[in-house]
């Protein structure tokens, strides 16, 4: 089976997630000579070039030479353009598609690469551009165990990933974890407001909450207990955190929350049938 190490990996597209990869696989041991890129924007080739010493092209099909991953990080909107412009050469190398753009299926990659391709689609979040995010993956069926093992190994530079057996759960993790980081962002938010109407700095304000909500996360990660166990732990009767937490009920928040993961889902499936 072949390394990690050993692997030739292309990027197509040559921006934010594609640079996050980059730096992850770099930080795995790596050498920039493995990885190549392209992209028609100057601007951003000029930074992997300096950032990482990698190779980059403006040509999408230029010193593609025999990668055994390509990596599809271009926009959703353009995806359809690219995947046709360089199916050939993916065609001639046999090569490991994985494509990180949100809502373009299997079917459509299929159709605009090749029924045999062997493809991984999957779905990061804003947090892999810092090494921390989570990414859910579907491979289609032409995709080896030694293929899978690989796609675990690039995606996990930049955080932690996991499969799912069914195409459409992607809608899901794209409610869960692709959207996710905005509602605890959103939740923050509110923390931090309410804190400084009652009177902290703001300055004391955001760091009460980023550190609030880093050591919740962390706390959940590496505790034995589950989630709800952590809640009520943290809930004495008849004090502080029993009385937010009614008012929290009273609200009815448990619905809010999980009609907002709903309407994401939603979307996520339309968005999907509209790139089609
Ligand atoms: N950022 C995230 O955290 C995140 C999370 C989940 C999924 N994703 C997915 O990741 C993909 C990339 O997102 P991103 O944030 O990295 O976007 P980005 O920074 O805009 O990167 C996309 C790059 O593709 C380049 N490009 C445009 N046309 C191209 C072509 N024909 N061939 C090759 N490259 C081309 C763009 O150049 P120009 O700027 O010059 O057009 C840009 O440098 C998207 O599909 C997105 O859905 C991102």
């Amino acid at each position: 089976m072949k390394k990690l190490t050993d692997l030739k990996v292309r990027f197509v597209g040559a921006g934010n997630m594609a640079s996050s990869l980059i730096g992850g696989l770099l930080n795995r041991g790596f050498l920039p000579s493995q990885i190549t890129a392209s992209d028609p924007g100057g601007h951003q080739r000029k930074l992997l070039t300096e950032k990482f010493g990698v190779q980059t092209f403006n040509d999408n099909n230029s010193h593609f030479g025999i990668p055994d991953v390509v990596i599809l990080a271009v926009k959703p909107q353009i995806m359809k353009i690219v995947a046709l412009d360089i199916a050939r050469s993916i065609a001639e190398t046999n090569a490991l598609v994985i494509s990180i753009a949100a809502g373009i299926k299997i079917e459509h990659l299929e159709k605009w690469l090749s029924p045999e391709s062997s493809i991984v689609r999957t779905m990061p979040n804003t947090p892999a551009l810092i090494g921390e995010g989570a990414t859910g993956l579907f491979a289609n069926k032409n995709v080896s165990k030694e293929q899978k093992h690989l796609t675990e190994g690039i995606m996990d530079s930049v955080g932690i990933s996991h499969w799912v057996d069914d195409e459409f759960k992607i809608d899901v993790v794209t409610a869960l974890s692709g959207s996710g980081p905005a509602y605890f962002f959103l939740f923050m938010e509110y923390m931090q407001k309410t804190a400084i109407e009652l009177g902290l700095s703001p300055e004391v304000a955001a760091k009460l909450t980023e550190q609030t909500a880093l050591g919740s996360a962390i706390l959940a990660q590496r505790s034995s207990d589950d989630i709800t166990v952590l809640r009520e732990k943290v809930t004495s009767p008849n004090g502080t955190t029993e009385a937010a937490l009614k008012s929290f009920n009273n609200g009815n928040f448990e619905k809010i929350i999980k009609n907002a993961l709903k309407a994401a889902n939603n979307r996520s499936k339309q968005l999907s049938d509209d790139f089609s």
